[in-house]
């Protein structure tokens, strides 16, 4: 399979030239802000859909003011150039890109000047039936007046990054984070459901977690709309993990990921639930497009588009 193209600062150009200066403020405190995203493919329309473009975008530049720096281009450039980079890579399949901007000016309080790249990689899922033996970790998650989630910089993912590499090395395939509340925050990249008494649960968005566009999409139009299920946001505690009946993990990378076990107590009979099979099953055709309510979500790549 070829390497697909890098978009950077308005060309495409092979990952091999898609480089950043060692001394940049991007290289060296992780200076940057990033969105991941997802396109899909629709045989049946011969098209890629990118799915919910406008939010990401309106995100990446929540995280920039935050951040403090801007980047010159439009919300209009950013769609043409999620679009150029799915159509000069003649993308057909389904594709997950980072869209990152960052400081190539050296020093801790560099804002400026600013870049922008969006790479497209294409990332492995879960099979069908299998799911995550998960840990509850002992690394919190970051508190909003320290490092906030809310923010999505690269910098923030090392509090991911460590507790990752604990679950591990301890025998599980992810760690969730509970805040210094001690409770239920998230995954490292990705928010967590769970389905206890047949209700479906969440944490607030002030439970340090991010602001995440597939749990908005679940709780303001797939369950309710689609399942007929409400979603319930509050606060979890650890002990309610090890007696729910089903959990997942989601996000525009994740989608739909099954927890099977935390902390090795098995969630319902150890298998997918009943209620993450129907979920993910709405979730992907609506991202695909093969169940065609909501096409404000879906951006087309090769045909024309009207923003
Ligand atoms: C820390 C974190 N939480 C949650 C999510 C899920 O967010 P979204 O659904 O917007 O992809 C992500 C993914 O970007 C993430 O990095």
């Amino acid at each position: 399979m070829k390497d697909l193209n890098i978009w950077m600062n308005g060309k495409l150009v092979p990952q091999s030239e898609a480089v950043l200066p060692v001394n940049s403020a991007a290289v060296f405190y992780a200076t940057n802000v990033f969105e991941g995203l997802r396109a899909y493919w629709n045989a049946a329309d011969d098209e890629v859909y990118s799915f919910r473009l406008p939010e990401h975008f309106a995100r990446f530049r929540e995280s920039m003011k935050m951040m403090r720096f801007t980047i010159p281009y439009s919300d209009l450039d950013l769609y043409e150039a999620v679009r150029t980079v799915l159509s000069g890579n003649e993308v057909k399949e389904d594709i997950h890109m980072h869209m990152c901007a960052y400081v190539t000016g050296t020093g801790l309080d560099a804002t400026t000047p600013t870049g922008i790249y969006i790479n497209p990689r294409r990332r492995p899922r879960v099979a069908e039936g299998a799911g995550l033996k998960c840990c509850v970790s002992s690394w919190q998650r970051t508190a909003d007046n320290a490092i906030p989630i809310r923010l999505k910089c690269g910098a923030n993912y090392q509090n991911g990054r460590l507790a990752t590499l604990q679950a591990k090395a301890d025998g599980y395939d992810q760690p969730l984070l509970l805040n210094r509340e001690g409770h239920v925050a998230e995954g490292t990249g990705a928010t967590f459901f769970m389905v206890r008494k047949g209700r479906l649960v969440t944490p607030p968005v002030t439970a340090d977690i991010l602001e995440s566009i597939t749990r908005t999409t679940l709780m303001d139009a797939i369950c309710p709309e689609l399942l007929g299920m409400g979603v319930v946001e509050r606060e979890i505690d650890r002990t309610e993990l090890y007696v729910a009946d089903e959990a997942f993990l989601c996000g525009s990378g994740y989608e739909i990921t099954p927890i099977l076990s935390i902390d090795k107590f098995p969630l319902g009979d150890g298998k997918v639930g009943p209620i993450t099979q129907r979920l993910t099953r709405a979730y992907m055709d609506i991202v695909r497009g093969v169940d065609t309510r909501f096409p404000e979500w879906r951006t087309p790549t090769y045909r024309p588009v009207r923003v």
